[in-house]
């Protein structure tokens, strides 16, 4: 395949014309040859008239004398040899060779015919014409034959047809290059978008403008330019991203600073113990926002790679999550639990991102819930596929404010608890990407909280 559209268009364009020039060729060739053929036929023709009339009837005999004049006509300088036999009606020779061919048929008087022959072992071609004579007794017409050798001929019908090329060809030259000439006027437009493409800075997200584009192009520009729509929205939304990540990294790296600061000017022991304490704080929290950003933009930038295909069992996922969390609950004093309504839960999402799905989700729900409380997380199957509900009995989230949780850094609950508001958002990215859908209610007893992922 032709990569260049350009080339294509001229393949198409000129191999049609080639073939077209191979069977006009063809047929030039054929052309010539019966234009020649005619042309020695007219003389053959003149030649046999003129003898014909040379016949007389003399002292009872018929005789005949050949004009010069009538055979000058054929010395053309080809080297032609020309033969002449003329006959009585009943076959007898009255001049000229007796091997010269007789035609096949009868002639009527006054006719004649054309027809190839042999004379002398060479092809020829002859014209037999039949003369009436009036003499007594009625003989019948005599028959004059003349043939001439094929050379002058050949000559003839060769030139014609080298003529015939010629013309043609220097026409289709000029037409391969009136055609590379409107095949480049043609793609102007095209070269010109490519130019206004390559002018562009490298970010430049306005749309190309749709004037002076052919109609052909349209849907391609237009095309284009969604597309750049799309791509501005999505930088904008990277930025706006960026910016607050960038955000909630720099406030506490401040604070922790001035904290170093006060701990290095610290004399006192205890003062300065309760001062690394309080850096300690510090930096688990920047490792929690840090984490939490590398979490987003992973699941984020991961949509192809979060969906497996080989079905991951959720039970393990929480089990394994549960047990990382036991230490945090106990801390509070939270009963945390797992109920399993089913022996395997099937789910097709990558372990990885179902393991920062979970971590998330039961993180939320031991943070937020108070001292005393209640987690519990439920796996079972739905109509559809398999179900995970985080539910515990703390603030919950109130109806009107469900739907902000999932946005990214929002945060709900005031700033005594860390957290950088990422995590529901991390959550609701993985469940798009792993086709699951998101839930929040609020538990049979009024409080509390739900997360339900319904996975597909
Ligand atoms: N189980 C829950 N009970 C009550 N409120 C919750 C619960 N889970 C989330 N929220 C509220 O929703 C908000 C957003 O939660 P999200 O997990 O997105 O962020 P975060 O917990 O504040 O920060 P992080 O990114 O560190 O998890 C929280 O700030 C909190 O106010
Ligand atoms: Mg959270």
């Amino acid at each position: 395949m032709l990569k260049s559209l350009y080339a294509q268009i001229l393949l198409w364009l000129l191999v049609p014309l080639l073939v077209i020039v191979a069977l006009d060729a063809i047929a030039t060739y054929r052309s010539a040859q019966n234009t020649a053929r005619l042309v020695q036929e007219r003389q053959l023709l003149g030649s046999a008239r003129t003898i014909a009339e040379q016949v007389s009837y003399e002292e009872g005999r018929l005789t005949v004398s050949v004009p010069p004049a009538a055979l000058e006509l054929f010395d053309a300088g080809y080297g032609d040899y020309v033969h002449y036999r003329v006959t009585t009606a009943s076959g007898e020779l009255i001049t000229g060779r007796s091997d010269v061919p007789l035609p096949t048929q009868q002639i009527e008087p006054e006719h004649w015919v054309a027809f190839d022959a042999q004379v002398n072992g060479e092809a020829t071609y002859a014209v037999a014409f039949a003369q009436p004579v009036f003499a007594p007794g009625s003989p019948g017409p005599v028959l004059v034959v003349v043939a001439q050798t094929l050379r002058e001929r050949s000559v003839l019908a060769q030139n014609l047809w080298l003529r015939g090329m010629r013309d043609q060809i220097l026409l289709i030259a000029l037409g391969t290059i009136l055609i590379w000439a409107g095949v480049q006027r043609g793609i102007a437009p095209l070269r010109a978008l490519r130019t206004k493409m390559q002018q562009r800075a490298p970010a430049a997200l306005e749309p190309l403008t749709l004037d002076r584009v052919p109609a052909e192009l349209k849907p391609m520009v237009e095309a284009m330019n969604d597309y750049i729509a799309q791509l501005g929205e999505q930088m904008q939304a990277h930025n706006r991203f960026i910016a607050d990540a960038s955000h909630q990294l720099r406030t506490p790296l401040a604070v922790m600073n001035m904290q170093v600061d006060v701990a290095v000017r610290e004399v006192d022991g205890s003062s300065r113990a309760e001062a690394l304490a309080a850096i300690k704080s510090s930096l688990r929290s920047n490792i929690r926002v840090v984490n939490q950003l590398l979490s987003y933009t992973e699941a984020e930038g991961l949509h192809a790679r979060v969906r497996s295909s080989e079905p991951v069992d959720l039970a393990e996922v929480v089990r394994d999550v549960v047990v990382e969390s036991v230490t945090q609950a106990q801390a509070k004093d939270i009963d945390l639990g797992v109920e399993l309504l089913c022996d395997t839960v099937p789910v097709y999402v990558a372990a990885h991102a179902l393991h920062v799905l979970v971590a998330n989700l039961v993180d939320n729900a031991v943070r937020y819930t108070q001292a005393g409380g209640k987690v519990t997380v439920r796996l079972g199957l739905g109509i559809a596929g398999s179900v995970l509900e985080v539910i515990d009995n703390g603030p919950g989230i109130a109806p009107d404010q469900r739907e902000r949780a999932f946005e990214r850094f929002t945060r709900l609950h005031g700033k005594e608890i860390d957290g950088c508001g990422l995590g529901l958002a991390i959550v609701k990215e993985i469940a798009d990407a792993g086709g699951a859908n998101v839930m929040l209610d609020t538990p049979a007893e009024g409080r509390g909280l739900i997360v339900r992922i319904a996975f597909a």
